[in-house]
């Protein structure tokens, strides 16, 4: 099934197709440059449709030329949205180039952090999705492209809750302890999270991508599935490899003169080459080493092999892109000043764009090509050079830092840095015996052809529309209800302070007390939530104090015990004056207790109180002993509390985990807590409830499993601890920090 094939489609990407030049005789076309635009130019000759992006002008220089496109044809409309020169500069050339595309491809130092461009950034968006709006209507499949448009799918989502939206990114997605370094890491994530499916070129950026989702908005995630719960919709994540459009280039590299075959001394010169828009991600500054080197570790080489660069020039406004022309140009005159003798001039570089045709018969000319990107989502290059080698020849040198690489494992893959090896790669290329270079090349041609951009497409549309039937079937976890509940009220980093019983609520209702501990998961998570500093995290329990803290060992978690008799942690020790009048009295309805004559009953004396419990009595005798206790509690003067399979009896103190909670909060934050720290307490036993009430109206109160007394004092409800510990995961992610 082609599940969008009923759907219009409509494209929004940064880029248009062409890029419009005002000229005194009518404004000038020309093809942008650049993977995306060789990528999207079949979808919409495949589908039709409309292509909403940016013709290359300002409305400041260009007054309505900025908003200006060609008429449609054969069921392909274009919208041109006007951009402003200050808009240019802060989300073109600002941060979508100064900051997102240096960080993606992990070039972290260059990357500027500037809130002024965020915020044109968040405008520029908005104004795309406003256009996307236009141009649909409520079935149209709306599918966004690519870093410029990060946030368009949160917007889009914002206007219409049932829109069919995809997104595709076409460059690398860093790993997470990359992507937070930017302050708006979070937004961003939230922005992609709009579309029903996001997809990446490869798997790892899938991964990273999922990651990011449960660390940053604590957001709950199936990776095998590829799946993010987020707002109440199931959001698709996947790897959908780019490719090319092999028939086209066959039949363009068919057209062009056969290749001089040079393997032999004296056949004339192997022609090596390199194709990239000028940018420093390319390794267009390590690859000229590598030539160098190459001429002089293998002289056999002088004379008899050139090295054409094609330069496409790209974001020339942006600091970092001028410099690099500066670096190239010399590198090049130094090395061709070095080697050049006799007609022979070891480098040629042509600074221009070529159109397609052209390109196609130089890639089909050459004997080997030089793609070495530093970092690079895809490289279309390395795919459009395997499938013009109509004659199975030729011999692809890849960067294994290209997502390419992860497909094309026939090329001679290099690490992009390291110059020496690129060097042997390129001697190995250039004496590299014919039945070796067929083989290799025949392997990739399969592959190239096998998945091509009608193919890429096909796919792509086919999982948004599944994605979209996936992310309408949902319903809100219980986990995200209450988190959506929440998001608001924590609003801002502030201080949250979160109390959480222990059994129960960290741990499920086992048998015997003493086999309730901590899983892997909740411990790494406490652990975690330990070092996050606007979190204060407090673990509440009936238990005595050291049985708490033995099975919570985590420096920085506060500790309250006995019901609150107890409390130790960061700058608190406490325990209750009166408690130790009545040690001697508990002893005594301890020694009671263990008399009654039920199997299955335990007595917990805890110091300060007692537990009497009945979880593995015989149903048919438990009333009778739960009874039997009670009494014994009372004659003893206590104050008796029917938990959960268990009769307490405690100092008839009017002290409770509620008063507690309060001391806490009073020791740590100040007697005007209540403007500084947001409060969240958790439990699932009735002795909880003391709490919920001391909290009512100042703090938000959550029950975990159904209140025993069928009495909701809490605001919210948790079905059992691992929704606990997705919600506790939500707040270590500091998900709620609003955006911006
Ligand atoms: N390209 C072109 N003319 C040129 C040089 C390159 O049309 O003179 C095209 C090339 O065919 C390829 C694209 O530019 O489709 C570059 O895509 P790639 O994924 O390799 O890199 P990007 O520029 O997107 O980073
Ligand atoms: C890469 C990006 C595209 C971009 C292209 C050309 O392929 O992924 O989004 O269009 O480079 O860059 P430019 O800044 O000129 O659009």
């Amino acid at each position: 099934m082609y599940a969008s094939a009923r759907h219009s489609l409509v494209i929004v990407s940064n880029r248009l197709p062409f890029t419009v030049e005002p000229r005194p005789e009518g404004p000038l076309f020309t093809r942008s440059p650049g993977g995306l635009v060789t990528a999207l130019e079949p979808v919409l000759s495949d589908r039709g449709g409309v292509w909403i992006g940016w013709n290359g002008l300002n409305t400041d220089d260009a007054g309505d030329l900025a908003g200006f496109a060609p008429e449609s044809q054969s069921g392909v409309r274009y919208r041109a949205l006007p951009l402003s020169a200050r808009e240019v500069a802060r989300y073109y050339e600002g941060f979508s180039n100064r900051t997102l595309w240096p960080l993606f491809h992990y070039f972290v130092s260059s990357t500027r952090i500037d809130a002024r461009t965020w915020r044109t950034y968040e405008q520029v968006n908005q104004r795309f999705a406003e256009a996307a709006v236009q141009e649909s209507d409520p079935d149209s499949m709306i599918w966004i492209h690519d870093y410029q448009l990060l946030r368009v799918p949160h917007y889009l989502r914002q206007h219409h809750e049932r829109a069919r939206i995809g997104f595709f990114l076409h460059v690398p997605f860093p790993s997470a302890d990359v992507f937070r370094v930017l302050p708006w890491s979070r937004a961003i994530m939230r922005g992609m999270l709009g579309a029903d499916l996001v997809g990446f070129h490869v798997q790892s950026y899938a991964e990273h991508f999922l990651l990011c989702a449960e660390r940053l908005l604590g957001c709950e995630v199936d990776s095998k599935a590829g799946i993010v719960q987020f707002e109440g919709r199931q959001v698709s994540v996947q790897a959908h490899p780019i490719g090319v459009d092999v028939a086209h280039i066959e039949a363009l590299a068919s057209a062009a003169p056969p290749r001089p075959d040079v393997t032999e001394p004296g056949d004339g010169v192997a022609q090596v080459l390199g194709v990239d828009r000028l940018d420093y991600s390319k390794g267009l500054h390590q690859r000229l080493l590598s030539i160098e080197r190459l001429f002089e570790l293998h002289p056999m080489h002088r004379g008899r092999v050139t090295f054409t660069q094609i330069l496409v020039p790209s974001r020339e406004r942006v600091k970092e892109y001028e410099q690099l022309k500066r670096d190239i140009d010399e590198t090049i005159g130094r090395v061709n000043g070095k080697f050049s003798e006799g007609g022979w001039t070891p480098i040629r570089y042509m600074v221009r764009s070529f159109p397609q045709d052209e390109l196609m018969c130089r890639y089909h000319q050459a004997h080997v090509a030089l793609v070495t990107p530093l970092r690079d989502g895809m490289n279309l290059v390395a795919k459009e050079y395997v499938a013009a080698q109509v004659s199975n020849d030729g011999v692809l040198i890849l960067s294994e830092l290209a997502g390419a690489a992860e497909e094309l494992q026939e090329a001679l893959l290099v690490n992009p840095f390291d110059v020496e090896a690129v060097t042997e790669a390129l001697h190995s290329a250039l004496t590299m015996p014919r039945d070796e270079r067929r083989a290799r090349m025949s392997a990739l041609r399969d592959r190239v052809r096998a998945n091509d951009v009608h193919g890429w497409i096909r796919r792509f549309l086919q999982a948004a529309g599944l994605a979209w039937d996936r992310a309408r079937n949902t319903d809100l976890s219980p986990s995200d209800r209450v988190r959506r509940a929440l998001e608001g009220w924590l609003g801002t980093r502030s201080t949250v302070a979160v109390f959480v019983d222990y059994d129960g609520t960290l741990t499920p209702i086992v048998d015997r007390p003493e086999e309730a501990v901590l899983s892997d998961a909740v411990r790494e998570l406490l652990e975690q939530a330990a070092r996050v500093p606007y979190l204060d995290l407090v673990v509440v329990s009936g238990r005595a104090l050291d049985d708490v803290r033995s099975r919570v060992p985590i420096p920085g978690i506060t500790v309250v015990g006995n019901h609150g008799f107890e409390i130790e942690g960061p700058g608190i020790s406490y325990r209750h004056p009166h408690v130790d009048a009545h040690r001697a009295n508990i002893e005594r309805a301890a020694g009671d207790l263990a008399r009654i004559d039920a199997p299955g009953t335990q007595v917990e004396q805890k110091g300060a109180t007692v537990a009497f419990h009945v979880r593995r009595v015989d149903s048919a005798r438990k009333g009778e002993a739960v009874t039997q206790a009670l009494s014994v509690l009372r004659d003893r003067g206590l104050e008796v509390m029917v938990g959960n399979q268990v009769v307490e009896g405690r100092p008839p103190l009017d002290w409770h985990k509620g008063r507690a909670v309060l001391h806490v909060l009073r020791e740590r934050h100040g007697a005007n807590w209540p403007s500084k720290v947001r409060v969240i307490y958790i439990g699932d036993d009735t002795t909880d409830q003391d709490a919920f009430r001391s909290l009512r109206g100042i703090g938000r109160s959550i029950q975990v499993g159904r209140a025993r007394n069928g009495t909701a004092t809490a605001d919210f409800m948790l079905p059992d601890p691992a929704a606990v510990l997705q919600f506790l995961r939500w707040l270590v992610s500091g998900g709620f920090v609003s955006p911006g």
